[in-house]
This record gives structure tokens, C-alpha cells and sequence, in this order.
């Protein structure tokens, strides 16, 4: 799949996206992630992105022409089946949103700055907003970059071993269960008998309680 990031930020996506899974995933062509400074374009001198509201209140608005000129470039290049504003009055996002998303070809992600975009360009250009929680970020970079790893770390071979993105958190509704390795013994503090057991049915069944007890227990509201 392809996402393209839409930033007055670069710099906070380019790290974030380099490495580990990620980064692997790009070199192996499972995702092509595409990062560009709405900076170019915006064709005044001095290359400005944000104005000030109408109606005379404080803080700074994004403006409607880079955005449109940056989308409709893209969109004359192919078709994208969403294009996101990360906000925090977006959709919750969930690791259900994060699937969902795994399986389109191409996305974009538009970077909320100040005190968001002009709203023409939600009403106009925006498929989906999204965002990842009930706080406020400086701006949408951070959450752009959440949203990226999660999805890119699911499609199919991002991960060397396939069994292990299933068994992630909330892949099944549930929280994961607790893992451990060696050594069996720290300080007096072991790990559970039945991992050291070898009986992989007794595994299974421990781990799935283990799963639903720290659900019942972290988050009750999962299981509703
Ligand atoms: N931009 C600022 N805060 C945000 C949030 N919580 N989620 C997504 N985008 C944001």
C-alpha cells in the first residue's frame, strides 16, 4: 500500500517512520510511504501556510490553496480510497480502524498545525477524520505517525513472524497475555509452570485465560 503524509513537519515523521518494523516493510516494498512539506506548495515568497481566522479570534488557521493544490496533484496521480485529517474531534481510532485501513492500496494523511485547517477543506477534500485520543497534540504529525505504524506493521509479511501480529492486544478483542523469557528464575521471581510444561494445548488454555482475566480486570469495557 501507499500512504502519502501531508506535513509542515517532515522532520517529525522521518525518524519515526525509519526503523524497526517499519523500516523494514519499506525496504521490502509492503508499503511505500510517501512524506510531503505542504511548504511546496505554497507559492508566495515567503512560502505561507496559515493565516488568520475570520471572525477575529486567536491562533493561526491552515489555508485552503496548499492543501487543494498538494490533494488534487496527488489525485491526478492516482485514486486514493481515503483521505484523512487527524484531529482530535476525529472518530476514535482502534486497532478495528487500523484493519480496516490495512487493506485499502493508497491513503493520505493531511497534518492538522495551530488551530486546524480552514473548514472548507473538511467539508470539500477530507474523507475521514481521525483522531487518537481525548487530548490535544501541538499538531497531527504524531498522530499520523501512529496511525501509519499501526497499519503498516499488520499487512502481510511486515512482521517476520505472521502468528505474531494476530496475537497482538485487541486483535481479538481482548488484551494479550502476559509473556516471558529466559531466565526461568530472577531474584526469586519465576515464571508460570505451565509455560516451562511444553504441553502447547495447556499453553493455549492458560493464555487465553490470562487474556480475559487482565480484560475483566484493565478494561471491562472491552467486553461489552
Ligand atoms: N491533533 C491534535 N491532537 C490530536 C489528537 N488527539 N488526535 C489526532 N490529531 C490530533
Amino acid at each position: 500500500m501507499r500512504i502519502d503524509i501531508i506535513t509542515l513537519h517532515p522532520a517529525l515523521l522521518d525518524g519515526a517512520l525509519s526503523e524497526s518494523i517499519i523500516k523494514r516493510a519499506r525496504e521490502k516494498g509492503l508499503a511505500e510511504i510517501v512524506i510531503h512539506n505542504l511548504r511546496d506548495w505554497c507559492d508566495d515568497m515567503r512560502r505561507t501556510a496559515d493565516d488568520y481566522p475570520f471572525g477575529g479570534e486567536a491562533g493561526m488557521v491552515m489555508k485552503i490553496e496548499p492543501i487543494y493544490k498538494c490533494i488534487t496533484e496527488l489525485k491526478s496521480q492516482r485514486h486514493y480510497d481515503e483521505i484523512i485529517y487527524t484531529s482530535p474531534d476525529g472518530i476514535q481510532y482502534n486497532q478495528g480502524e487500523a484493519n480496516r485501513l490495512s487493506l485499502l492500496d493508497n491513503i493520505i494523511i493531511l497534518c492538522g498545525h495551530y488551530k486546524g485547517v480552514d473548514h472548507r477543506v473538511r467539508e470539500h477534500l477530507i474523507t475521514r477524520e481521525i483522531s487518537i485520543g481525548d487530548y490535544v497534540l501541538t499538531g497531527g504529525e504524531l498522530a499520523a505517525a501512529v496511525i501509519t505504524d499501526s497499519v503498516v506493521r499488520i499487512i502481510p509479511g511486515a512482521i517476520g513472524d505472521e502468528a505474531s501480529a494476530l496475537t497482538d492486544s485487541f486483535q481479538d478483542g481482548l488484551l494479550a497475555p502476559p509473556v516471558y523469557t529466559r531466565p526461568a528464575e530472577f531474584n526469586g521471581w519465576s515464571v508460570p509452570e505451565v509455560l516451562l510444561s511444553g504441553h502447547f494445548a495447556k499453553i493455549d488454555e492458560w493464555q487465553q485465560e490470562q487474556a480475559m482475566e487482565r480484560t475483566k480486570l484493565l478494561r471491562p469495557d472491552l467486553l461489552k
